[in-house]
């Protein structure tokens, strides 16, 4: 079966949801013949429309506002539960992305896929019900901290904001692994060969949200200082985890290049 799927990635039965976001873009980037469908094609909150022939369905689709998840939970839900779901009802082999806000974010080591969960935020909560919505028979690819050349993320923000202003306040107690979606786009292309269930997939390296604003400004030539803040500064809604780096316990994990390399890649992109 393995290899059916791995030949279908060179055909149109490659299905992937969310194809408007951040990894959505870049899945159809790395897989040309697949079929992206954006909101307007499918609003994952209803069953699924008929595919026809479907041979593997990457499903980025996901309400991402973590915040505004605190305030509707049962909107995300729809969304993230709800969704999966009917993911998998297309009943073909499924690739559900899920995140590092699964986690609670005491430990100081890096979580592995056998690591207990115990989501601080109710975005955390629909993507790990998610998880469980997407079925045993699919890949779960959790990831951290996505950034890309389009959509809504933390280096175009600070490219944003670095431009405007001569200092910006950045967290400094949050400490994760920022991923580039073309690295972990790529990465698909080796999980669908690796038995199905969790796989940690996150940028190599680890940083503070201040650090990774400070290599921004200095990759980007910008110059803007970095002040150093603490998060409950910011009083955000929702709650994040003080430590989410993700690695793989298990063999044959595919490996992505360090964040700083991925942040390089991105920024070629913007130009
Ligand atoms: N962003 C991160 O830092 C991060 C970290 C770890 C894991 N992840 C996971 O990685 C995956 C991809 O995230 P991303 O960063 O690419 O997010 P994104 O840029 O927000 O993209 C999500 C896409 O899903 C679409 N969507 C939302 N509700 C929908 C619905 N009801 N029906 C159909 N499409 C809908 C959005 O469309 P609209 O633009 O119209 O809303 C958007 O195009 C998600 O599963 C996310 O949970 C993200």
């Amino acid at each position: 079966m393995e290899h059916a799927i791995a030949d279908s990635l060179g055909t149109r039965h490659v299905v992937v949801t969310g194809a408007g976001g951040q990894l959505g873009t870049a899945l159809r980037e790395t897989f040309p013949a697949a079929r992206g469908l954006t909101r307007a094609d499918w609003d994952v909150t209803f069953p699924p429309p008929d595919l026809g022939d479907v041979d593997l369905v990457l499903h980025a689709a996901a309400w991402t506002d973590v915040d505004a998840a605190e305030m509707s939970p049962q909107d995300a839900a729809a969304v993230n539960v709800g969704g999966t779901q009917h993911a998998a009802e297309l009943g073909a082999p499924l690739v559900a992305f899920s995140t590092d806000y699964v986690f609670d974010g005491t430990k100081r080591t890096p979580y592995v896929e056998s690591d207990p969960p115990n989501p601080l935020s109710a975005y955390g909560r629909t993507k790990l019900h998610g998880e469980a919505a997407a079925g045993e028979d699919s890949w779960i690819v959790r990831s951290s901290w996505l950034f890309g050349p389009t959509g809504k993320n933390f280096v175009r923000t600070m490219l944003a904001l670095g431009r405007e202003r001569d200092e910006v306040s950045v967290v400094d107690d949050q400490r994760g692994s920022p991923t580039y979606v073309g690295h972990l786009a790529a990465a698909v292309d080796e999980v669908i060969h690796l038995p199905v269930g969790i796989w940690h997939v996150a940028a190599a390296g680890d940083c503070t949200w201040a650090e990774f604003a400070e290599a921004i400004f200095q990759e980007a030539g910008i110059a803007c200082r970095v002040r150093r803040i603490a998060t409950a500064e910011l009083a955000r809604p929702a709650p994040r985890p003080a430590y989410s780096v993700l690695r793989s316990e298990r063999a044959g994990a595919p490996e992505l290049p360090h964040w700083r390399e991925g942040l390089r890649a991105c920024l070629d992109r913007l130009g």
